[in-house]
């Protein structure tokens, strides 16, 4: 079967926010599926804010897309044909099958998503790569116990909400930062957090001083830049900030900014420890098992932002991570 793939390449590496001149759309020939291989329609892409700095140059926990390169994306598809013996077609399988209606795998990191678990979109959020980021980064690396009290920020994004949600249902009290009334209300009504608060209208460092008048125990911290600030002036003794990401700084031309106060990690006892996923491949299923448990019996809601439209829609699509467009996982369907 001839098919023809349509494709985004990185064009250069962006300064500030990616524009259209730093992408190359192509289209060219599928190759067939060699021995060994198969071939996977791409359904759905994960749009991630990680992929913003896997397009700058430079040392990191993964090497940079090459320019000219099809931009590096998770996503899920079907196997429209195969020649392994693992893969089947009409499997739906989940990989980083990269920006791009087709990709062709030797089934290396790619894994067969059970869709009677959850619909498909739902294992790239809370049982993908977000779920299980929360998972261990709030539990493994946060270490929260129950009564304490919990802060995430970027809390109504795909990992902030699961973060909140894990807590909860740990028995902490939880609070969340986010961009706007709208994604507050989202936290408190529907994901059960205790409180919320809008980092674009209220001063954070007064609202966390009423909502967390003992201190904060664990900081789940997507942002970092101001945000990060607020929470360090209010942590309790002994807190644990995890760096999960600091998506207020991806897109800045200048040098990214630290925090001024981090001596309050010395006046606390506090600490803070940068936390990678991939870290904890071998016990990826551990956490999908829980995560779905908690899905069924209704503890947890997985919220996703599906953005339609297809390929086409991906340049204007990932830059609703950075103006905050999405609440829950932005996805992109093709
Ligand atoms: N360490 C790891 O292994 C790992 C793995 C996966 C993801 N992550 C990190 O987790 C974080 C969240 O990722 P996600 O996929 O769940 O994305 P997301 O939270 O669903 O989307 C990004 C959110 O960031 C917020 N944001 C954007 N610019 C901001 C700014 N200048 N200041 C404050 N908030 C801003 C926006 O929400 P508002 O409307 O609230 O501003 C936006 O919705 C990222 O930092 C990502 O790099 C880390």
């Amino acid at each position: 079967m001839t098919l023809t793939n349509a494709q985004y390449r990185l064009a250069a590496r962006p300064v500030g926010l990616p524009t259209d001149s730093d992408w190359q759309y192509t289209e060219e020939p599928v190759a067939e599926a060699g021995d060994g291989e198969f071939r996977v329609q791409v359904d759905y892409l994960s749009l991630d804010p990680a992929m913003r700095t896997w397009m700058n140059a430079g040392r990191s926990y993964i090497a940079p897309v090459e320019i000219g390169a099809v931009m590096r994306a998770a996503g899920i598809g079907t196997v429209i044909d195969s020649r392994h013996p693992d893969f089947a077609v009409g499997q739906t399988v989940s990989g980083v099958f990269g920006v791009q209606r087709y990709a062709i795998s030797n089934g290396s990191d790619v894994s067969v998503v059970d869709t009677g678990l959850a619909p498909a979109p739902v294992h790239l959020g809370a049982l993908g790569i977000s779920g299980i980021t929360a998972y261990f980064g709030l539990l493994d690396v946060g270490k929260p116990l129950p009564g304490q009290t919990v802060v995430v920020s970027a809390a109504a994004g795909s990992v902030g909400s699961i973060v909140g949600q894990i807590a909860r249902i740990k028995g902490c009290r939880v609070i969340g930062i986010a961009g706007g009334a709208d994604k507050c209300k989202v936290l408190v009504d529907e994901l059960g957090f205790d409180a919320a608060i809008d980092y674009k209208a209220e001063d954070v460092r007064a609202r966390l001083r009423t909502h967390a008048p003992d201190g904060v125990d664990v900081f789940f911290d997507n942002v970092g830049g101001p945000v990060l600030e607020a929470v360090l002036a209010r942590l309790a003794r002994g807190a644990r900030v995890v760096l999960s990401g600091a998506v207020s700084q991806y897109n800045t031309t200048q040098s990214p900014r630290g925090p001024a106060n981090y001596m309050q990690l010395l006046v606390q006892r506090a600490s803070m420890i940068g936390f990678v996923v991939f870290d904890y491949a071998a016990r990826y299923p551990e956490a999908v098992t829980e995560l779905a448990g908690w899905l069924r019996d209704g503890s947890l809601l997985a919220r996703d932002h599906i953005v339609p439209g297809g390929i086409a829609q991906f340049p204007d699509a990932l830059l609703k991570l950075f103006t905050g467009e999405n609440t829950g996982k932005l996805i992109l369907a093709l």
